[in-house]
């Protein structure tokens, strides 16, 4: 996105006092969480906009999650870091606002990292371990100013699990070196070499600094700017090892946004594997493959929690697209997270790939469930559910078919609908939401997006996780994955398994009512 497109307007007094009556009715809404399309097993913000995750960090118990927010307006601005923590991945409690705007700009996205050692020298004896965010400082005047060094990276401490936020006094702590687009550090350490690590995404590629203390940083390396996707600017990185099983192998893996530039255009997300030295990344395949993270059009600017219990990796998504994220039609809140997902590595035909699934917490919110029966399929059959419902976790096998096209199908009265399904002779998922509903408000979202299938085992596998406004589709034990939001005129409540011009053969399945994580 341009931030250039951020403009302060000055408003008559009579306006602004018209504008204020009507925030404060929608504020009022906004607290019910029962406004029209506000996800119920999803996190978002009470109210106002949200983008990026930023600074997740599991600290005693609690999952911090912290979000690019901009609490004045539904509409991207000048951008703080809203707050949320959880103990369980699926409920969450608001905090207050964590970082404000400061004389070096706005707060825009980074990490942050438990610093057990008090490296920093910021704990205090006795106290907490420092959680230490590094963010992007942004400067609206310098950019206005048509300055190149608009973007340098700071440091934030918290001494209190979080609660209450110091800037350091000596930011930034990496000064620009001369690119317009340096942002979104993303901070770990680095047993081998002991020392912080860094990546940091620079216009066409990203760069690694290392420090011993988070506030002395050294240039290590870049990687990129020949290798995978281009077309956009290079956004929200994130760096971490996986070990494979299959393999028997410890591969580091890079992830790296993209906007614009995603498989179903828009803003993307792609990855790298590799090795990693602590300065510089040594990509496993060559320069012009790309490994998309996704593709559905809603998940982007994905990075992971650090420090999560159990060494599990664990992703959370933005469930938007910077192509429509500022006019999808909710009036309370903007824009939702993708399900807290667990990666893992596995062995392809193609090398290997990060595979996502559901953290498994999210099985506490299951509440009933309903066997789907073997079945062959013709046309429409409809799914047995015995209540209307809108948020559910449905899982089903299939076995070879000659039809042309099966799936589900969500819809409402109104004859909106979205499908989620599988077009057997391009060997293809979809994610077809032509038809589902209010899509006018951009000319990029409507449509039929594609993915193609990574295994090839008779059995087809579709996990699909349905909320008010999303379907995310975790295919082939997570193999591939397509994030699709929608905005229906009335809400879906009928859900339906087809198999069109031809028969399929449903082996098993099952789904799960899901409870709203507001208790309706
Ligand atoms: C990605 C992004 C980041 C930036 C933030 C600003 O969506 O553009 O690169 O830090 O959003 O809100």
């Amino acid at each position: 996105m341009s931030y250039l497109k951020y403009k302060m307007t000055k408003r008559p007094a009579i306006l602004l006092s018209i504008l204020y009556c009507l925030l404060s009715i929608v504020q009022i809404n906004a607290q019910t969480n029962q406004e029209q399309h506000r996800p119920q097993v999803h996190f978002t913000p009470p109210a106002k906009w949200m983008n990026d995750p930023n600074g997740m960090v599991y600290y005693k118990g609690e999952y911090h999650f912290f979000y690019q927010y901009y609490p004045d307006s539904t509409i991207w601005g000048p951008m703080h870091w809203g707050h949320a923590v959880s103990k369980d991945l699926v409920h969450w409690e608001h905090l207050p606002i964590a970082l404000y705007p400061d004389s070096l700009g706005l707060i825009f996205s980074g990490s942050a990292v438990i610093d057990v050692n008090n490296s920093s020298g910021f704990g205090k004896k006795g106290g907490e371990s420092p959680m230490v965010a590094v963010f992007t400082s942004h400067s609206m005047a310098k950019e206005k100013a048509n300055k190149i060094d608009i973007e340098c990276q700071s440091l934030a401490y918290s001494l209190d699990k979080g609660r209450t936020w110091t800037k350091y006094a000596n930011n930034p702590v990496i000064k620009n070196r001369g690119d317009r687009d340096f942002r979104d550090p993303k901070v770990s350490w680095n047993e081998k070499i002991k020392r912080w690590v860094v990546v940091i995404a620079v216009g066409n590629h990203v760069e690694f600094y290392n420090s011993k203390n988070l506030k002395d940083w050294e240039f290590g390396g870049k990687f990129g700017a020949n290798a995978g996707a281009h077309g956009g600017v290079w956004e929200c990185p994130d760096l971490f090892s996986m070990y494979s099983k299959e393999e028997q192998k410890t591969k580091w893996i890079l992830i790296v946004n993209i906007n614009p530039g995603a498989p179903n255009t828009g803003s993307g997300t792609q990855y790298f594997i590799g090795d990693f030295d602590g300065k510089n990344f040594i990509n496993d395949n060559s320069p012009d493959k790309t490994l998309w993270f996704d593709y559905g059009k809603d998940n982007y600017a994905g990075v992971t929690f650090s420090n999560a219990p159990d060494n599990r990796r664990i992703l959370i998504g933005w469930m938007s697209n910077w192509q429509y994220a500022t006019t999808v039609p909710t009036v309370a809140w903007r824009s939702a997270t993708t399900i807290p997902r667990i990666l893992s590595l596995h062995k392809t035909s193609d090398g290997l790939h990060i595979y996502q699934n559901p953290v498994s917490e999210l099985k506490l919110l299951r509440n009933g469930s309903n066997e789907i029966q073997p079945i062959i399929l013709k046309d429409f059959k409809t799914i047995e559910i015995t209540t209307a419902i809108n948020e559910f976790d449905l899982s089903f096998d299939l076995e070879k078919t000659n039809a042309k096209s099966f799936g589900i199908e969500l819809s409402n009265l109104k004859n909106e609908k979205v499908e989620i399904g599988y077009d057997v002779a391009t060997k293809q998922f979809y994610a077809d939401r032509s038809g589902s509903g209010q899509t006018n408000f951009s000319k990029d979202f409507a449509g039929k997006f594609y993915a193609p299938r990574s295994t090839k085992s008779n059995i087809l596998k579709m996990h699909i996780v349905v909320d008010v406004a999303s379907a995310e589709l975790f295919a082939d034990d997570g193999s591939v994955t397509m994030t699709t939001i929608f905005f229906p005129n009335e809400d879906f409540k009928t859900t339906k398994l087809f198999s069109k011009n031809g028969e399929t053969k449903v082996l098993q399945g099952e789904v799960w009512k899901l409870k709203s994580i507001f208790g309706f």
